[in-house]
């Protein structure tokens, strides 16, 4: 493994990277260059062809790819490889959703069979707080359902519950604490009946402060109500790999969903970190979410790198990071049940690919993840997009959106989509001075009013939302991220960077509880601890 920067085909980009492209020229010397760069891959359509590049600038890419071995790569993941070398273990939320049926042997153990029992579990469990079969410690059935975690045991159990609202139950209530800030937990708790609360307290460690603080609140929460500790049994449940911790915190472990080290906790969502969501869309529906991520895994596992959608994704992101300089990337879907990806993606890609050294630990010389961010569509265009078409930094964007709306009402739906094709268009094509002056637009405001186009981005569109569609999206970005992992010559699969903070607040948790401690941090940390001392009550 090598970094991409020392490869010939990485010299070749730069060099094409010079060379300037103009998507008004490229669209009008090839004319069906809107089907020639599109790919449908099951229920997903990706039009690539707004961005600035052509075959030679492609053909570089998949070189750069292949140079960095990204199909050996990708079979060692699907393999149970532990290519999360710093932290020594396989990578293999693939096998969460699996539905080939075949056993799979890694460390010595079925992982299939694992992932089916819990599946089952889960099954059971769904169904009996669905159906009111499972009651509350004083009989009443289960009305509001709160999972606790936070990261990756909580962004994607949020975005997926809201993208699939549409299909759940809806006198089941879902809800979500992650902040250690305990208003969250305050106003989510407000107005709720403990003796109609389950909460589930989702952590793969079982151990990240946060998300135990928030639990134990919860705990004497339902205690205050409902008076006996074998209440615990009938409102709280588990979903951890450490059996130790949750018996330590008194959940019967027989109240526990398992998962385990090779899941990561951002790749974690088709794992029993999903019961949330399986409760409230049930069971089928959440199968269905596991075959769509399913066919994504397979068409990424089977197809070549030049009709992979998630390799296109991957090596367009590389391209406009490492040699257009952009910083960020836009993830904008328009449809509203998609609020949250921007933000499931972004610890995603972040928490993946935010890294300094490489796979050998040695810093590198080249950008890595850029900044991911968004928000859906139509409201972002009164907000943000003004600095995509006129301000001075290159943003890719992917837009997100379906042909049909969940909820046709009058002519929203026309009028959304219209809006969606309308931004790809104008970021592309713009609008020039002459275009502009052919307005009428006296000379004085010429230039403010000019678009200069040649902004990139991808259109990514299905037919409608369904559970199937998203887990096909999901798994898209998921792999996405592994092959830009890949290329960077980075371990997408552990997140030091999340450490030192961890470590320095509890320290300064100490201090800021007893004042008669002396601070001996930096002047500026000192104060700030002095003057929390001192005005706290
Ligand atoms: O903040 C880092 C992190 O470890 C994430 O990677 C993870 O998703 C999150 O914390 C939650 O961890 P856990 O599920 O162990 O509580």
């Amino acid at each position: 493994m090598q970094q991409p920067n020392k490869t010939a085909e990485w010299e070749q980009l730069l060099k094409l990277a010079a060379q300037p492209r103009d998507l008004r020229q490229l669209f009008s010397q090839q004319p069906s260059r809107g089907t020639d760069y599109s790919l449908q891959a099951g229920d997903i359509f990706l039009d690539y062809s707004k961005n600035l590049i052509d075959d030679e600038v492609l053909q570089a890419l998949f070189g750069l790819a292949r140079a960095q071995n990204l199909e050996a790569r990708r079979d060692a993941m699907f393999a149970g490889e532990h290519i999360n070398a710093t932290e020594d273990r396989s990578v293999l939320h693939v096998a969460l959703r699996d539905q080939s049926n075949q056993s799979k042997n890694v460390d010595g153990s079925d992982v299939h069979q694992q992932v089916r029992t819990v599946l089952d579990q889960m099954t059971d469990f769904s169904t009996a707080i669905r159906d009111k079969s499972w009651t509350g410690y004083t009989g009443k059935p289960i009305k509001n359902v709160v999972n606790i975690g936070i990261g990756g045991s909580d962004l994607g159990p949020v975005m997926a519950s809201e993208a699939l609202k549409f299909y759940s139950q809806r006198d089941i209530h879902i809800d979500f604490i992650s902040n250690i800030d305990a208003t969250q937990f305050a106003e989510v708790t407000r107005n709720l009946d403990p003796a109609e609360t389950l909460f589930i307290i989702a952590s793969k460690t079982f151990t990240t402060d946060e998300t135990m603080t928030n639990a134990r609140s919860a705990r004497q929460w339902t205690l205050d109500s409902l008076q006996d500790d074998a209440a615990i049994a009938k409102h709280f449940v588990a979903v951890s790999t450490n059996a130790e911790e949750v018996s330590k915190f008194g959940i019967d472990t027989a109240n526990m969903f398992e998962f385990w080290d090779w899941v990561g906790g951002r790749y974690s969502m088709t794992s029993a970190i999903g019961l949330a969501v399986m409760i409230s869309i049930g069971p089928d529906n959440f199968h269905e979410l596991l075959k769509g991520f399913y066919a994504m895994d397979e068409h990424f596992r089977t197809a070549s790198l030049e009709q992979n959608q998630p390799v296109l994704l991957a090596l367009l992101g590389i391209w406009y990071t490492n040699f257009n300089g952009a910083q960020t990337e836009a993830i904008l879907p328009y449809d509203q049940y998609l609020h949250r990806l921007p933000a499931y993606l972004q610890q995603a890609s972040m928490e993946s690919n935010g890294k300094r050294v490489d796979l050998q630990g040695n810093p590198v010389s080249y950008s890595t993840a850029p900044v991911l961010w968004g928000e859906p569509g139509t409201n972002g265009q009164h907000a943000f997009y003004q600095l995509i078409h006129q301000g001075t930094q290159l943003i890719p964007c992917d837009f997100i959106g379906f042909v049909n709306s969940l909820n046709p009402v009058g002519e929203h739906h026309p009028k959304l989509t219209a809006n969606l094709f309308a931004q790809t268009e104008a970021l592309a094509f713009g609008k020039t001075a002459d275009e502009v002056r052919a307005e009428g637009v006296g000379e004085v405001l010429v230039n403010h009013k000019v678009f200069t186009g040649n902004k990139p981005s991808n259109t990514i569109l299905a037919e409608k939302l369904t559970p199937n569609v998203l887990g096909q999206l999901i798994a898209l970005y998921e792999h996405k991220i592994f092959a830009q992992g890949v290329i960077w010559n980075i371990n997408s699969f552990d997140q030091w960077g999340v450490e030192l903070g961890k470590v320095l607040a509890k320290t300064i948790y100490s201090e800021l509880s007893d004042s008669t401690k002396q601070p001996a941090h930096d002047s500026s940390t000192n104060n700030l601890i002095a003057r929390y001392q001192k005005q706290h009550r």
